[in-house]
């Protein structure tokens, strides 16, 4: 069977959930903070909200929102995978924030959270992993209360790349944009954004913002080896490198050679939208 057909299953998670892949997700949260905090001000984020942080992940914009609204508001985390939100929940309970909870759910399965309507609803790095991202952002606004807002956070991984063009860069694109594409996934939707605010409903984004790092190897090499340790599995399922390929690229990555090299990372890119009274 060719690499272009061997079957994908699509309702798998290509990030994998492992505990290696939580601990990116942590780091991912810290160096998108300040890009995560400027956007939620921008929005109108304020004490007393009710908010909902859907593919909560790890729980790091639960904290930020927790501080946000303070202990008299409320925040939801939403996310498929229980253990995530376990972890997520425990630490936020042993930092003090007892105003968080948390719900396992499938977004593209789930018509109803208990706690909805919500003066909040954010998604970041989520539309990404979905199919059928227009329907989930559908349903993520209905979750919303008039007057509230909605706040969606998504890459363009296209931008990822450095120059002059290195052999490793070009591994991890290829192993990257291979797997998403084989997976169904949009590697832009970030910049699709408004467009999709516009199919699912909501209209035109009241405001958008993009953000970008670029940064020395020896700071990126963790998260880029990260990434793609976690979609090495479907990479190798779908031909598209080799396990001794892969640990060249292991090596190589965290090498003297190419620390001065420097990474533009996938662009950050936000839209939202207070929902009419
Ligand atoms: C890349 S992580 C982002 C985590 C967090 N939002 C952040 O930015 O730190 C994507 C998260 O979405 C969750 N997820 C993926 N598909 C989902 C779905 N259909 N329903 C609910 N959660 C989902 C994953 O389990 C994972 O925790």
């Amino acid at each position: 069977m060719s690499a272009n057909t061997v079957p994908v299953d699509n309702a798998a998670y290509i990030m994998g959930r492992t505990s290696e892949e939580y601990t990116r997700l942590k780091r991912q949260a810290q160096v998108w903070e300040p890009m995560t905090r400027s956007v939620l001000e921008q929005a109108g984020i304020a004490p007393g909200m009710s908010c909902l942080d859907a593919g909560c992940g790890p729980g790091e914009v639960m904290r930020l929102m927790a501080g946000y609204v303070g202990s008299s508001g409320r925040v939801v985390g939403l996310d498929a995978d229980a253990a995530i939100g376990a972890e997520a929940l425990s630490a936020l309970h042993g930092a003090g924030f007892a105003q968080c909870s948390f719900r396992q759910a499938d977004l593209t399965a789930t018509e109803h959270v208990d706690e909805a309507p919500f003066d909040l609803v954010f998604a970041r790095l989520l539309l990404f992993h979905i199919r059928k991202p227009a329907d989930a952002l559908r349903r993520l606004y209905s979750w919303v209360k008039p007057g509230g807002r909605i706040v969606i956070q998504d890459y363009d991984t296209t931008a990822v790349d450095n120059e002059p063009t290195h052999e490793v860069i070009a591994e991890f694109k290829n192993v990257w944009s291979g797997v998403c594409k084989r997976a169904g996934l949009d590697e832009r939707i970030g910049l699709r954004l408004p467009h999709l605010f516009s199919e699912a409903g909501i209209g035109r984004p009241d405001g958008t913002d993009v953000a970008g790092l670029f940064l020395p190897m020896d700071v990126s090499w963790q998260m880029v080896t990260g990434v793609y340790r976690s979609v090495l599995p479907l990479a190798l399922q779908f031909g598209l490198t080799t396990k001794e390929r892969s640990e060249w690229f292991c090596e190589q990555i965290a090498g003297p050679d190419l620390a001065n090299f420097h990474v533009r990372w996938p662009l950050l890119m936000s839209a939202w939208k207070q929902k009419p009274l």
